[in-house]
């Protein structure tokens, strides 16, 4: 349901094909076992880049042109890495190394929101694909099959919170530039 002030919950992130979230959704389901857990849907699957809270019409159409001039620049993810957190009991898919141009998307995106006047998250930018929460304990970390994710877009994504979890809108997507091409070269603050 809209909220009178129009404010909607957003955040910034990469979403992969409906092929890959069903390859790591198989990852987490062989994991977890017979382990009780809430698997997320695999359709809700996706890594964060920027979450940018309760947001109004204003500050939308500022972090819109913002992320319009990020030059970013496509990379591979290889999520490759399963691990679980004793005490928060979520599992999550991880790549053992995180491309430069992923940190420098995160940052240029941790940029945006502070330029829009809205707070940037002061922790390290770690990116992770959340499977599961509320997961029995398992081992804290293991290594699966590497699914190689060619990374071309980032999104802006609504979440509403129902009765049934999350739901998600897509509501735009920005192109990343294949790397090399010299797309991705001409920086971010030319008007
Ligand atoms: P999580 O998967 O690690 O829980 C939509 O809720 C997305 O935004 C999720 O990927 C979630 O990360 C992230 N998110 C939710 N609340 C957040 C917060 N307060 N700070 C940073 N990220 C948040």
């Amino acid at each position: 349901m809209a909220s009178t002030d129009e404010t909607q919950r957003l955040f910034f992130a990469l979403w992969p094909e409906p092929a890959l979230q069903r390859a790591l959704a198989a990852e987490a389901r062989e994991a977890l076992g017979k382990r009780r857990s809430r698997r997320v849907p695999e359709e809700n699957l996706h890594v964060t880049l920027a979450f940018l809270g309760e947001v109004g019409p204003e500050a939308r159409v500022c972090l819109e042109e913002a992320a319009g001039d990020i030059a970013g620049e496509a990379f591979t993810l290889s999520m490759d890495r399963l691990g679980f957190r004793p005490g928060r009991n979520m599992l999550w898919a991880f790549p053992a190394r995180t491309p430069e141009a992923l940190e420098r998307l995160a940052d240029d995106l941790g940029a945006a929101l502070e330029a829009c006047g809205l707070e940037r998250d002061k922790r390290p930018f770690r990116a992770h694909m959340t499977l599961a929460r509320k997961a029995q304990r398992m081992p804290r970390q293991r290594a699966i099959d590497p699914v190689h994710w060619r990374v071309e877009r980032f999104v802006l994504v609504a979440s509403e919170l129902g009765p049934q979890g999350s739901a998600y809108s897509l509501l735009r997507e920005w192109p990343l530039a294949p790397a090399g091409t010299g797309a991705a070269d001409h920086g971010s603050k030319e008007p």
